[in-house]
């Protein structure tokens, strides 16, 4: 007979595990796995239970072991638990689907935990140096600002607590944290980091010195107390994050702003590349960044990951740059000369079309490009269909229509803002072109056709983004589109010069 425990654990496993199958299958990076290799997937509530652990375990000893207070301890865990979850969902939304970025929190969380303790078991070690900066540097950087304030705050708590309940190690690590958090905002090379660490430094020896006229301290007790402390906590709060932010960045599929400007450098081989190999499309790159960073800012999402996703975007034409119209310099009109795809049957144009998605995953990863920035690479095509060339088949075969699945995009369709903004940016570009008298209200015509055809077709059914944001999105591209296109006013010809300064005839057209 089985025991009678049995049962309900069962159901309660059994719901669990079916629980974390849906969550995984909401997840924005699943079914992107296959494509752009190494993710990180640890279920949500796994890593919420295993961060509210670790906490227990470390606080367990300060708090001592008897029964009420293990069970006052638990209950703030509890609380605290509830309070990220409450906020995630109401300030950062972004997030909540997101298992890594729930993953990273919980890692910074414990790593602060970690660098207290061990700041606290080290003898001698100053106790206002105690570098939850360090962590609010690389928060900011990676996940969001307010995430970063919110953690700094309970790591100041966690200070106080496990330095004896002691408010002063709270308030000084609390400002210090504060500072490093602001400073890391406008961190754009890896030198600024060092900015961050020298205005801890300050805001240590600042808070430290408040607390010494609190205290009415004399000022040798607020000397000896800030000579080390301040210098060292601005010292850990730059060394840290410089050694820890590349491993995260590679174990994550996460960008700082350091890393995204020194991709999108165009001394970088690939862009290079882009610039002398296919002109045309480093052109139509420029345009599309451009846009997408505009539009970017207008919608509040990531204007830098959105210019350097971009650049990157069509590096796969690298591979045939003369099967893209943009790289056809001397074809003005069908007549001039003859198009490469005029010798290709419509279904293998297309597969020629198609394969710059591939050609260019492939390549950006053989260059080490980020996997965020490389997310651009697939999702700015989605699961489109190439109309031109399914056009054409339809014309050639009249009696049997060919299947439309032949002339779509692998996919998968965009997950984040970001590369919806890159999707919508790239076909308004294109369909600019053909546009006679390019003025605002026409180009704002179109942009709003676009994005009602991707719209009907379902490449935002994976994506974070609302019909405001669609209509900012609108507004912002025609807006661009219509500075690009500007009208310009005709010179008038000044009357005939004298012949014999003109330059010669070029070469060419004499022979
Ligand atoms: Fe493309
Ligand atoms: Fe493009």
């Amino acid at each position: 007979m089985s025991a009678w425990y049995l049962s309900p654990l069962r159901k309660t496993l059994k719901t669990l595990l079916s629980w974390i199958e849906t969550r995984q299958g909401e997840s924005p990076r699943k079914d992107q796995a296959s494509l752009l290799g190494r993710e990180v997937h640890v279920p949500t509530p796994l890593v919420t239970a295993g961060s509210a652990a670790v906490l227990f375990f470390v606080l367990l000893p300060e708090t001592g072991l008897s029964p009420h207070k293990i069970w006052a301890l638990a209950g703030m865990l509890a609380f605290l638990v509830f309070f990220f979850v409450m906020y995630f969902r109401y300030d950062l939304p972004q997030f909540v689907n997101d298992d890594e970025a729930v993953f990273l929190t919980g890692l910074c969380l414990v790593l602060g935990v970690i660098f207290v303790e061990l700041g606290l078991g080290i003898k001698g070690f100053p106790v206002y140096a105690l570098p939850i900066g360090a962590i609010a540097v690389v928060v900011t950087l990676l996940l969001h600002i307010r995430l970063a304030l919110l953690i700094t705050f309970v790591l100041a708590i966690v200070a106080g607590v496990l330095n004896k309940f002691s408010f002063a190690t709270m308030m000084v690590t609390f400002f210090a944290g504060t500072a490093a958090m602001l400073a890391s905002k406008s961190v754009r090379q890896r030198g600024d980091i060092w900015r961050a660490g020298f205005h801890v430094a300050w805001v240590t020896a600042v808070a430290i010195y408040g607390l010494g006229l609190f205290n009415a301290w004399s000022f040798k007790t607020v000397w000896a107390q800030l000579r080390w402390a301040a210098p060292l906590n601005g010292f850990l709060c730059a060394v840290i994050p410089l050694g820890l932010l590349p491993v995260l960045e590679s174990f994550f599929s996460r960008v700082t702003p350091i890393t995204l400007l020194e991709v999108g450098d165009f001394n970088r081989p690939l862009l290079r590349r882009l610039m002398m190999e296919a002109p045309g499309t480093y052109h139509h790159t420029l345009l599309v960044a451009a846009m997408a960073e505009q539009a970017a800012e207008a919608i509040g999402a990531n204007s830098l990951l959105c210019r350097v996703g971009m650049y990157y975007h069509d590096i796969g034409k690298l591979v045939h740059p003369e099967y893209f119209i943009e790289n056809q310099t001397m074809r003005r009109t069908p007549k001039d000369k003859p198009e490469m795809h005029d010798k290709l049957n419509p279904s293998m144009s297309s597969m020629v079309i198609m394969s710059h998605v591939k050609e260019g995953v492939a390549l950006a990863r053989a260059n080490n490009v980020p996997e965020e920035i490389l997310r651009f690479i697939p999702e700015h095509h989605g699961t489109s269909l190439i109309k031109y060339f399914y056009m054409r088949a339809l014309e050639q075969n009249e009696e049997e229509a060919p299947p439309a699945e032949i002339y779509r995009y692998s996919g998968p369709t965009p997950h984040s803002r970001e590369t919806v903004i890159a999707m919508l940016a790239d076909s308004s570009e294109a369909a600019s072109r053909s546009l006679e008298e390019p003025t605002y209200e026409r180009l704002l015509d179109l942009v709003e056709k676009i994005v009602n055809s991707k719209f009907m077709d379902g490449q935002f059914d994976n994506a974070p983004v609302t019909l405001a944001d669609l209509r900012k999105i609108i507004n912002s591209f025609a807006h661009s589109l219509s500075a690009i296109y500007h009208v310009r006013i005709e010179y008038p010809e000044l009357p005939e010069q004298d012949a014999s300064r003109r330059l010669p005839p070029n070469q060419s057209q004499m022979l």
